[in-house]
């Protein structure tokens, strides 16, 4: 059982803080309101704690990052105490959005979000994850027709290895989940976000995964 802060309790991080806490964990959820928060979150699970975002970091032993990625660098550079020491998970996709506000442009073309993230918290070991699919499908992945991938990016190994397994208390198996390398590969995975208009704009809203077939 681990002490997991989720910064951020839209879409994903109400989403992985049911799945969390169901499997045992201590979540707390870290908002820009933490009233507003439990309000609109309270039924999420009994268990789950709401703070705000230095707290959840600080009192907890994993951070996953939910909240929105063109602006999570400077925010998590903030947090560079709290996180001091941590696992920091980031699932972020750090784009500029389109006209109809569906992810457009990448934030960091040549280089990636969890690149810059782990440049700016030295003293943190950053894991990329999750970032290629729907909210639904993080949580939920035996739902997909054709089994989806959970890509890895990461310098630490002993750190993915930790990571790996909170994915199997998300449902991953270990087949499905794909250790890409260190962290310069997330460059690959955040890249993969500018397939996902397209195919919401077709398809609408329905789980999928960016996945690799065999
Ligand atoms: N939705 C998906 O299917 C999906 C899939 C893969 C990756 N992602 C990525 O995951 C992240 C979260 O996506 P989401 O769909 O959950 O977004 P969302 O529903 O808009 O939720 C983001 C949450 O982040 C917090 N937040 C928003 N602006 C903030 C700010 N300026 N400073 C601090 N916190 C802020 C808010 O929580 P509080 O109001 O509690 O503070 C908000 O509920 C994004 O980076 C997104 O690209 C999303």
């Amino acid at each position: 059982m681990t002490s997991i802060g989720i910064l951020g309790a839209g879409r994903v991080g109400a989403n992985l803080a049911a799945k969390l806490s169901a499997a045992g964990h201590h979540v707390a959820i870290g908002g820009r309101n933490p009233d507003d928060t439990a309000a609109r979150r309270g039924g999420l699970a009994p268990r789950i704690i709401y703070a705000d975002q230095r707290t959840a970091a600080r009192s907890t032993d994993i951070v996953i990052n939910a909240t929105p990625g063109d602006s999570s660098l400077e925010r998590l550079a903030g947090l560079r105490a709290e996180l001091s020491g941590k696992i920091l998970v980031d699932v972020s996709n750090a784009t500029r959005d389109a006209a109809d506000g569906l992810p457009g442009d990448l934030c960091y073309p040549g280089s990636s979000l969890a690149e810059k993230l782990q440049a700016a918290l030295p003293g943190t070991r950053v894991v990329k994850t999750l970032n290629t699919m729907l909210f639904t499908v993080m949580t939920a992945p035996e739902t997909l027709a054709t089994p989806p991938t959970a890509y890895l990016s990461g310098d630490d190994e002993q750190a993915k290895g930790t990571v790996a397994g909170l994915l199997g208390d998300l449902g991953w198996q270990p087949e499905r989940i794909e250790d890409l390398g260190d962290i310069t590969t997330a460059r690959a995975t955040e890249a993969m976000v500018l397939v996902v208009p397209h195919v919401l704009r077709r398809h609408g809203f329905k789980p999928f995964a960016v996945s690799l077939a065999r």
